[in-house]
């Protein structure tokens, strides 16, 4: 059954999204792009009368030791008060994300309220995907409603083992990062241009490996580029890069003429942008100084070839774009592909998103995907094991 020919009325909903913001050292939310992205399905399910209980992670909690600093830090109380003032409705709140205190709770719940439970990566089951855990959570509602596409790539309780323990449902939203992302994959309107930059270098090579059959052009920057100028030798003085990144570069044709590399960079001895900055040549850059952004020609030929695309995917920043003396590339490229006249304008992962609220283009695409480490998976064609739990793959 679809989620739109589902009857909510008086139904216990555990919806899954992905709350997972990025929080400052004192916990402040720094961008609220992905709760942003779960209200219209809240807003849904609140007028379908259903009893909504959201359910997410939050950081990583079992990577810090103390269990008080971990539930201090890593609550989801304030994302839900957050959550509260976007959707002007009430949010509950519950410590605990299973047991008989919670069901409870629940029970009392009218249709159109909504309960948002802690941290589920609290719970050692969520990470271990644990069918114990899914079951516990499954206990709390009637039915199973997958919002976090930007989670799938893991096999975690409340992603793969859920659907087995209740009856499940695609997210109207899930569903539509799906679409789009599947549309760059299979015939896609030509020409594919392909922009990588960022860093994640493991997850972007396999990516880049894929659209070599896949896209018409392929425009690399960030780390990705710096990899492969390393690897041609065209930038001699590069630091030591990651083994693991130059192992995976033999399974890449270098030469293939999709792939376009920055002509000329902005490079300094300071990632603040305090120190000298000059533009040069990658063979130009010296040892003591690093590469932090793409320069003009570079923004003019990838901006030439941008014009001419008919769908556009782009995955990472061009430049240290937090940095204003390094915003410059991320900002040009971001602007060529908004005025672009491309069918399809997609784009995705943390910085990107983060580049793009920036600069207030975040309208100018046709779509821009939650994931960041979901979306690569996905485009590099892995099976995303809450996908597969949905039926979609
Ligand atoms: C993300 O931020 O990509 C998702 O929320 C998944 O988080 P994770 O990388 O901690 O599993």
């Amino acid at each position: 059954m679809s989620f739109q020919d589902f009857n909510f009325l008086g139904k216990k909903v555990l919806l899954r999204c992905d709350l997972n913001v990025p929080l400052d050292d004192q916990g402040n939310i720094l961008d609220d792009f992905r709760l942003q992205r779960a209200l219209p399905t809240i807003f849904f399910l609140r007028k379908a009368g259903a009893i909504i209980i959201l359910l997410s992670h939050l950081g990583e909690p079992q990577g810090i030791k103390n269990k008080r600093k971990r539930k201090k830090q890593l609550t989801l109380k304030p994302i839900g008060q957050r959550l509260s003032e976007l959707l002007r409705e009430k949010v509950l709140f519950s410590k605990k994300n299973k047991g008989r205190s919670v069901r409870r709770l629940i029970q009392k719940m009218k249709p159109g309220e909504i309960l948002l439970l802690e941290n589920l990566r609290f719970d050692q089951g969520e990470e271990q995907n644990s069918l114990k855990f899914a079951q516990q959570l499954a206990r709390l509602g009637d039915v199973f409603v997958n919002e976090a596409f930007s989670v799938c790539h893991r096999a975690h309780a409340s992603v793969a083992a859920l659907p087995q323990a209740l009856p499940c449902l695609v997210g109207p939203e899930l569903f539509k990062e799906f679409n789009f992302l599947s549309q760059i994959l299979q015939k896609p309107p030509r020409p594919l241009v392909v922009i990588i930059g960022g860093n994640k270098t493991q997850s972007k090579l396999k990516v880049i490996k894929r659209f070599l059959d896949l896209a018409d052009y392929l425009l690399l920057a960030g780390e990705s580029a710096n990899l492969v100028l390393a690897a041609k030798g065209l930038w001699p003085s590069h630091p030591l890069l990651p083994a693991e990144d130059m192992a995976m570069l033999q399974d890449i044709k270098l030469t293939d003429p999709k792939i376009y590399l920055p002509l000329d960079v902005l490079v300094s001895s300071e990632p603040n942008g305090g120190g000298i900055i000059r533009q040069t040549g990658p063979a130009g850059a010296r040892r003591d100084e690093d590469i932090f952004d793409i320069g003009p020609e570079t923004i003019s030929v990838y901006q030439e070839i941008i014009g001419q695309a008919q769908t556009v995917f782009w995955a990472g920043p061009v430049g240290l774009f937090e940095v204003k003396a390094f915003s410059h590339g991320t900002r040009a490229i971001a602007s060529a592909i908004a005025q672009s006249q491309a069918q399809l304008k997609l784009a995705g992962g943390g910085e990107t998103v983060a580049a793009l609220r920036k600069f207030n283009l975040t309208d100018d695409f046709s779509f821009i995907s939650t994931g960041g480490g979901a979306m690569l998976s996905f485009l590099a064609g892995e099976k995303l094991p809450g996908l597969e739990a949905l039926g979609l793959l």
